[in-house]
């Protein structure tokens, strides 16, 4: 009976615990990831407003913390900046910081994804969650229905329309490149008289022969040519018509897959995007469209450069070019963008996955070129021994001395001759094995802008 109550009081509590087990394994089970990450999301979002404040005073972006827990930014004005490094190791979320930095200091952007992710953590979820009150534009190849409009040609006069739908293709013969300019050049400037709009879709619907020719026939019935013109037309036309049936066919198969609809007349262009202060993303699809994906980059490319020539005389304070995956659209065009978008106050941040890759997409001469145009490096995990040895190369040396010491050996016992040597040497300053162990979101960052380099761990704003 004495310790009768006890043993009463701990059958109840025992009772109680085990009820209650059931209702916090219940509750566990209801949290999914997903559920965590939103949670997760949220607590970010508060933390961001606080951050916003504290670095709108100075142009810079917040990309993470070294080891010591000290703040690494990179100034907005960087002398462009390249993120490197292989799959999953963390190249989209350190461009997410310069989203968000571009958000927060309210800078126009033009982002291209080339690998074209729609799912949790792609740029298309970073953009969507972070834009705030920001017009976002969307040109979505993975799902042309409801993607926005896209009109390159948009605001560019005819011969320049001629010029970037010529540099969407490498021309192998000097021949065949310039049967298909005359004829590009006379059919573009038909169809700007005849008070068209001028689109991508205009010029493929009536760039056969046979519409040629009745668009010629029309403008002469009409007075806007004469008929002197239009005989001049039917010869040319008549002439390079076997020669430019290639091209037709190329532009065609790029215009009637369903990505046709997203190039409309009534689309937006780039340099309107930007003067907007909107938001402009193109998410490429190379999986299912692997031939037409690097033609539609170049497209946009050209289209960038035609905005930052009309940023040189229109200047903003600052935009953000972010080019996710450039392998993809790698091109010489890329370069020149590159080179002069600086002058327009247009920092570019561009990624991939190693330096192998743009070798392979647009030659060694690219790599090198993006190397010498960019100041800053992000470099993430590499799994290749040549292109560690090469970051690290890039990334330089430091003297250190290389001290040795003569040791002798007498009846088991070793001691030190007193004789020795010592000598200058160099030693990298992130060897290339450190390169190759950086864990995701791990990073190394060196600019040499201002002779900065440290390690990062980079920030993950969402
Ligand atoms: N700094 C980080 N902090 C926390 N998680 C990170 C960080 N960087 C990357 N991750 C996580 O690692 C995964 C891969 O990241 P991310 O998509 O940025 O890699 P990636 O290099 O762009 O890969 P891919 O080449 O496949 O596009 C994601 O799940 C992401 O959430
Ligand atoms: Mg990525």
């Amino acid at each position: 009976m004495l310790y009768g109550a006890p043993s009463v009081f701990i059958v109840i509590i025992a009772g109680i615990l085990f009820f209650l087990s059931f209702e916090i394994f219940g509750f566990i089970n209801s949290i999914d990831n997903k559920n965590i990450m939103d949670f997760e999301r949220d607590v970010k979002k508060s933390y961001r407003k606080y951050r916003k404040q504290e670095k709108i005073s100075d142009d810079k972006t917040f990309i993470g913390v070294t080891p010591n827990k000290k703040d690494v930014y990179v100034p907005n004005d960087a002398k462009h900046i390249f993120v490197c490094g292989t799959t999953g190791s963390g190249k989209t979320v350190a461009l997410s910081n310069f989203i968000e930095s571009g958000i927060d200091y309210d800078y126009p952007m033009l982002i291209i994804d080339g690998k074209g992710d729609i799912g949790t953590n792609s740029i298309l979820d970073i953009v969507t969650t972070m834009k705030e009150d920001r017009k976002v534009y969307i040109i979505n190849l993975n799902n042309p229905n409801i993607s926005d409009k896209y009109n390159p040609f948009k605001n560019t006069s005819p011969t320049k329309i001629k010029d970037m739908l010529m540099s969407m293709t490498e021309w192998s013969e000097d021949f065949y490149r310039l049967n298909v300019d005359r004829y590009l050049q006379r059919l573009i400037f038909l169809l700007d008289m005849s008070g068209e709009t001028i689109s991508f879709k205009s010029i493929v619907e009536n760039m056969s022969a046979e519409k040629f020719l009745l668009l010629s026939a029309k403008l002469e019935k009409d007075g806007i040519i004469t008929k002197q013109e239009n005989v001049f037309n039917i010869d040319l036309i008549k002439n390079s018509e076997k020669i430019v049936e290639g091209s037709y066919a190329r532009f065609s198969t790029l215009f009637e897959s369903e990505l046709g609809s997203i190039f409309d007349g009534r689309g937006v262009d780039i340099l309107t995007a930007i003067k907007e202060n909107a938001i402009i993303l193109f998410i490429l699809n190379p999986l299912t469209y692997p031939e037409i994906s690097p033609l539609i980059g170049n497209l946009i490319i050209l289209d960038s450069k035609k905005a930052v020539s009309g940023l040189f005389d229109d200047k903003i304070k600052r935009a953000f070019f972010i080019f996710d995956e450039i392998n993809v659209y790698a091109s010489k065009e890329l370069l020149n963008l590159v080179n002069k978008s600086r002058s327009a106050n247009v920092t570019s941040i561009l990624a991939t996955q190693s330096l192998s890759d743009l070798d392979e997409a647009a030659g060694v001469h690219f790599k090198e070129q993006i190397i010498e145009n960019c100041n800053n490096y992000l470099i993430l995990r590499q799994n290749s021994d040549i292109n560690a040895e090469k970051f690290a190369a890039i990334i330089g040396t430091r003297n250190s001395m290389d001290i040795t010491y003569q040791i002798k050996s007498e009846k088991g016992m070793t001691s030190d001759t007193g004789l020795g040597s010592m000598r200058n040497t160099r030693e990298f300053l992130y060897h290339p094995d450190e390169i190759k162990n950086l864990k995701t979101g791990e990073a190394i960052f060196i600019s040499k802008d201002n002779g900065y380099h440290s390690r990062v761990n980079i920030n993950k704003p969402i």
